[in-house]
């Protein structure tokens, strides 16, 4: 069994960001600017911003974290995006989800400009990334396909079973590792809540990409020898620690590990490989706006 390493893999790709970045500077251009909305008290959303702007930081961008109260105004919030959309010192922008439940998610995500939409949320960049055309692709599933990429994983003619349908993991990847390409060419099942037998397909399976937000779902009797097991699941679950929480993926990792060819532990697997891809996109905004 391998480990997808991706808190070295992500590191390494910092590294040619932050070198991308001082050539930029180096040539007369503005180093990229990353901003967050980040609305409301989520422990697990601060924690990821946080660990955007250390990451913004590292690779030598700009970031900044506007922070707005959880009884902010959808009009409010619109308001923000919309002069974000305008503020020429800004690359990119990301705004945090979940949002509190009076906001209308795709409200918010419909009124970002599409070329400053680096989580690639927007239907604009849905659609283009489902026709194979140049587009921001969402974090975490440009985090998987590097991964996967980088270990030289086959994924040619594989049959990967997803876990989830979301919108920012479940949807996105799935149609990534159908298209031509490599990684690519699979065949693809989407499993979800409402899937019947569920095991005999995750059975089957030559990659799993578990992304069910269910601590410890996929159990070591679901998998066969040699699989690829790629978990997106990142769940805080409380105990008695100093801390009141630990980490838990969607795969029972003591089981399914010595069964796997491949397997990304929680934490240090597809999360730092978000925040990474991320980065890329806001070097390609930022590249774009300046025309280079
Ligand atoms: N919440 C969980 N993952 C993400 C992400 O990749 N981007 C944003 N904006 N919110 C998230």
């Amino acid at each position: 069994m391998i480990l997808l390493d991706g808190k070295a893999t992500s590191a390494r790709i910092k590294e040619q960001i932050a070198r991308q970045v001082e050539e930029m500077v180096a040539a007369g251009g503005k180093r990229p600017h990353l901003t967050a909305i980040l609305v409301g008290e989520d422990g697990a959303s601060k924690t990821y911003v946080a660990n955007k702007e250390k990451a913004c930081a590292a690779a030598g961008f700009t970031s900044e974290v506007i922070r707005m109260s959880a009884d902010t105004t959808q009009e409010r919030l619109l308001a923000e995006v919309a002069r974000l959309n305008a503020d020429p010192d800004v690359d990119g922008f990301i705004v945090q989800l979940p949002l509190p439940r009076h906001i209308d998610e795709n409200k918010v995500i419909e009124a970002i400009d599409p070329r400053k939409d680096v989580d690639g949320f927007h239907p604009e960049n849905v659609g283009r990334m489902v026709l194979g055309l140049d587009s921001f692709v969402s974090a975490t599933p440009y985090g998987i396909v590097r991964l996967l990429e980088e270990y030289g994983i086959e994924t040619r003619g594989k049959h990967c079973v997803v876990l989830g349908r979301s919108n920012i993991v479940g949807r996105p990847i799935a149609n990534l590792l159908s298209q031509k390409g490599n990684p690519g060419d699979c065949t693809v099942t989407i499993c979800h809540s409402r899937t019947q037998n569920l095991a005999s397909f995750t059975r089957e399976a030559d990659i799993i990409i578990a992304a069910l937000g269910v601590p410890e779902f996929l159990k070591g009797d679901m998998v066969k020898d040699g699989v690829v097991v790629v978990d997106v699941g990142i769940t805080r679950v409380s105990d008695d620690s100093p801390k009141g929480y630990h980490l838990a993926g969607d795969v029972a990792f003591d089981e399914v590990a010595p069964k796997a060819s491949y397997i990304t532990p929680v934490p240090g697997g597809v999360g730092p490989m978000t925040i990474v891809s991320l980065l890329q996109n806001t070097l390609k905004a930022a590249s774009k706006r300046q025309g280079r």
